[in-house]
């Protein structure tokens, strides 16, 4: 059977809600300890190249950070990754053997990685429990037969991601009444009821207040480990407060990648951001 086929397969099994709703990630190949590897990545948009001759690689459970100035190609290489843009050439391979080039945006979620946008996307008129309930179903109109059916197990999964991002306390809260900071941590709990294995995060902390900053670098941290997480983000000091690995982005490509404090003294660096 095909990667493709085995996947399509488990799109299928998940449609009918079977046992947990977990998705089977045995196939995901990351005997190397690399979860992500792009390679000669280029695409131009009317001749302008937003990406060009990208490399990176993403090892298991790191939390890694991508800075660059505006029009760097931060979200293009996100596009990229989630399918939403093919490149003109190089290979996106997540672990050792899924080519995510071949894949449609939905097989590349179901593989397991998930994104986060930076507007929030939650479902105003319902609390967050159902929100993330209908995160766990995986579609809204399967949520009610899904929701009659919701295993104990399932219900403790819930819960559990509730007491991740922090929203316990507000659990039948109607989503619109959320701050802005808590509708984004209950969108990336939304991610994680689909257990991604790569997650990307795309500036998670624009319009946050400071507070609401820290909360969101702690939850990043933590989640670190057992996902693979990329932020992107333009706030240095928040960059700087959760960063370990970083890369610049620059015209496409990388300019520097390092710690935060190798970054910051690179001389490019130092150029293209005295230039901005
Ligand atoms: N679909 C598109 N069509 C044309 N140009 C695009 C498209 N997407 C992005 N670009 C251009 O590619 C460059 C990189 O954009 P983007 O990835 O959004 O940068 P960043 O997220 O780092 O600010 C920008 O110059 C942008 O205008
Ligand atoms: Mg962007």
């Amino acid at each position: 059977m095909s990667m493709l086929e085995k996947i399509r397969q488990s799109v299928r099994r998940d449609q009918v809600f079977d046992v947990l709703n977990k998705q089977d990630y045995s196939e995901v190949d990351t005997s190397h300890g690399t979860i992500l590897y792009v390679e000669d990545v280029s695409v131009s948009f009317d001749g302008f190249k937003a990406i060009n001759e990208l490399n990176f690689y993403i090892e298991v459970g790191e939390l890694r950070c991508m800075i660059g100035p505006n029009g760097a190609g931060k979200t293009t290489m996100m596009d990229i990754i989630t399918g939403k843009t093919r490149p003109d050439t190089g290979s996106v391979w997540f672990g050792q053997d899924i080519n995510l080039l071949k894949m449609t945006e939905p097989e590349i979620a179901q593989a397991g990685v998930g994104r986060k946008f930076q507007k929030p996307t939650v479902f105003e008129y319902h609390n967050i429990f159902e929100n993330l309930e209908m995160a766990m179903a995986g579609d809204k109109r399967v949520w009610p037969t899904f929701r009659a059916k919701l295993s104990s197990e399932q219900h403790d999964r819930i819960m559990s991601v509730m007491d991740t991002i922090g929203l316990t306390e507000h659990s039948t809260q109607r989503a619109g009444a959320l701050s802005h900071g808590q509708k984004q941590w209950l969108e990336i709990g939304m991610l994680l009821m689909q257990n991604p294995l790569l997650l990307l995060v795309d500036e998670p902390v624009a319009g946050m207040t400071h507070q609401e900053m820290d909360k969101t670098g702690e939850l990043l941290t933590s989640l670190a480990g057992e996902h693979s997480v990329v932020v992107v983000e333009h706030d240095m000091d928040f960059v700087r407060s959760i960063a370990n690995r970083v890369s610049v982005l620059h015209q496409g490509s990388i300019l520097a990648e390092g710690t935060m404090d190798q970054v910051q003294n690179n001389q490019k660096v130092i150029e293209v951001y005295l230039g901005e």
